[in-house]
């Protein structure tokens, strides 16, 4: 069962609240989210998710209408609501509902909320990896942004799936960004690599975890900007997100990359040790 919350309240039904037509969610995609995973009823990394709520929110100036503390209540409260015990909580905050003028209104900030059960990744999958699509990293300039605007991410992603892959891995002049709703990482020669935190892609917690392990397990760390040779060349490559982990990447348009993946493995079984 899925629990839905919007503007103030628990919906005892997920279908039940009607958006108000004039909500700038819908009409300008004027506002900001988060997706965090719950694992045996604990939100993961919950801090990272709400500093990364909270910077979001400030960068297009968006008054947060509760406290952090009140936050953490409606979440926390949403995950007991749900019978399940692995979940993800999907929370979004817009500048909320006025009559449609690109300026900024003078109204509170609408937050909406669902928890509904995990959907672990096919087992084949995290073993062996998943095939990706390269395509232009078409987004603006502020993907640390963890904005509403998604549409060049959907149409990626589409894009992808139309080719049998399962991710979207970006190009922004020259250099590999990130996948369309994931983190990318590659291994080469024992270190791991991955694209430094820009205004060109979003901060990942699960790729913030990553640095976590690669610390304890002691494989050294490079926050570099590489091409997609580079990538296509890689001893072992793998994306990261909240939803998906840690997974490796098989094959990167016609080029299967190698199937040995000690380190990405290594990092997946120490992921669990985080939760
Ligand atoms: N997406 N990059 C992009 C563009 C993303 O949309 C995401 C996550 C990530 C990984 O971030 P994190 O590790 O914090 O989940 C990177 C979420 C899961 C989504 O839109 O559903």
């Amino acid at each position: 069962m899925e629990i839905a919350y919007y503007k103030d309240q628990f919906l005892t039904d997920v279908n039940e609240g009607v958006v108000p037509i004039q909500e700038r969610g819908h009409q300008f995609g004027d506002g900001i989210y988060e997706v965090v995973r719950v694992y045996n009823k604990k939100p993961f990394m919950l801090e990272e998710h709400l500093d990364r709520f909270e910077q979001s929110a400030e960068a297009i100036a968006l008054k947060l209408p509760y406290s952090r503390d009140e936050l953490k209540e409606i979440i926390m409260e949403g995950i007991e609501r749900s019978e399940e015990q692995n979940v993800d909580v999907y929370f979004q905050l817009t500048r909320g509902i006025a009559p449609r003028l690109h300026f900024y209104p003078d109204t509170q900030a609408v937050l909406s909320l669902v928890v509904k059960p995990s959907k672990p990744l096919a087992e084949d999958k995290k073993r062996d990896g998943v095939a990706v699509h390269v395509m232009d990293d078409e987004r603006w300039s502020n993907c640390y942004i963890k904005s509403l605007n998604l549409l060049p991410n959907v149409m990626a992603k589409q894009a992808a799936f139309e080719k049998g892959c399962d991710e979207a891995i970006l190009i922004r002049d020259e250099f590999v960004t990130e996948g369309s709703s994931s983190n990318l990482f590659v291994v080469k020669d024992g270190t791991l690599y991955t694209t430094p935190a820009t205004r060109h892609i979003l901060h990942g917690i699960t790729r913030k975890a990553v640095f976590i392990l690669a610390e304890r397990l002691q494989i050294p760390m490079k926050e570099e900007h590489f091409t997609l040779e580079f990538l296509k060349d890689a001893d072992e490559a793998f994306i990261t997100s909240t939803t998906s982990e840690v997974l490796p990447i098989k094959k990167v348009d016609d080029v299967n990359l190698p199937t040995h993946l000690t380190i990405t493995h290594r990092l997946q079984k120490e992921f669990k040790t985080l939760y």
